[in-house]
């Protein structure tokens, strides 16, 4: 039987992931954790506690004492937050890491990783467009030197040790039940909120930038179907190029404005801009599609009406 460690718990993935995770393999084999309180159904739908994944010792305690099998490790500093205190950044992103992959190594039971890559991994030397699984990797955000430098990392543990650690390489990820926190991709959040709230936006990316995003439900399913997949099936042992839809804050003003007409947007680009140039525009993922099968239910007209739906109904 699977008893499963979500580090991470409270975050955007996090809070959605776990309830997945326990209708899957039941509430009491998913064992949820964070520095900080998590929403409400996560804290009692099973076993929930404050843990630190830094904090390297409890961690190995809590592995062995829980018999856990699986891990996925979430916690991170976002691309926005990381540029404001790089060196703490790099340090938390990697330590954690390899608090991880180290565990792995030592404690057999542990049989499967997940860790979240992300498009940061790429940089302003990558083609933008349709950028392939292989390519020149050259990242300038803190952020995405160290989800690269991880990638390397675990698969040198695959190759080395053995430790069996997947990956997807995230686009942004669009939610309404945890908001974001920090991240370059977060404007396609708040508009939403601010839709409701206010009728307006002022968007801290230009209308003309193109990112690739999913609605969370797609990485969710994406992020089970890797971990479910026959480890000989799986041609990477790094992170998998993930696609998802791109579109500008333009584009998504101009659904919006399909479901509340008299939405306004503002532009006004902070430093995230820059970063947001830095990462492409569209994504190739083809092979996540031949390995493992990869697949989405929601384009930007879906995800619109849901995440309009799902902010109205909190
Ligand atoms: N969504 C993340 C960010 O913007 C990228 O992985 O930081």
């Amino acid at each position: 039987m699977e008893k499963i460690l979500v580090i991470g718990a409270a975050g955007q993935i996090g809070s959605e992931l776990v309830i997945a995770l326990r209708q899957k393999y039941g509430n009491q084999n998913v064992f949820a954790t964070d520095i900080k309180q998590a929403p409400i159904d996560v804290m009692e739908s099973g076993p929930f506690e404050i843990l630190d994944v830094m904090d390297n010792n409890r961690l190995i305690h809590f592995v062995i004492r829980h018999r856990i099998t699986q891990i996925y490790h979430l916690a991170a500093v976002l691309s926005g937050n990381a540029e404001k205190i790089p060196l703490q950044a790099w340090d938390i992103n990697m330590k954690s890491l390899m608090n991880i992959l180290d565990l792995a190594k030592e404690v057999p039971e542990v049989k499967r990783i997940f860790w979240p890559s992300s498009i940061a991994i790429f940089g302003p030397s990558t083609p933008r467009e349709n950028t392939p699984q292989y390519t020149i990797t050259e990242p300038n955000t803190v952020y995405g030197i160290s989800k690269l430098a991880g990638e390397r990392w675990i698969e040198y543990y695959h190759n080395r040790y053995g430790v069996d650690v997947r990956s997807i390489r995230y686009p942004g990820l669009i939610s309404y039940k945890t908001e974001a926190g920090g991240g370059t991709t977060d404007y396609a959040v708040e508009i939403f909120y601010e839709a409701i709230r206010k009728g307006k936006y002022e968007c801290f990316l230009s209308e003309e930038t193109s990112l690739p995003m999913m609605f969370m439900e797609d990485a969710i399913q994406a992020t089970i179907d890797l971990m479910d997949t026959d480890i000989n099936d799986l041609s990477l042992k790094s992170g998998y190029n993930v696609a998802g839809i791109s579109f500008n804050p333009k584009e998504l003003a101009e659904e919006i404005k399909k479901h509340i007409p008299d939405f306004e947007i503002s532009y006004k680009p902070d430093f995230r801009q820059a970063i947001a140039e830095s990462w492409p525009a569209s994504i190739d993922d083809s092979i996540a599609k031949k390995d493992w099968g990869l697949n989405y239910k929601y384009d930007i007209k879906g995800l619109t009406q849901v995440m309009l739906d799902g902010i109205r109904n909190k």
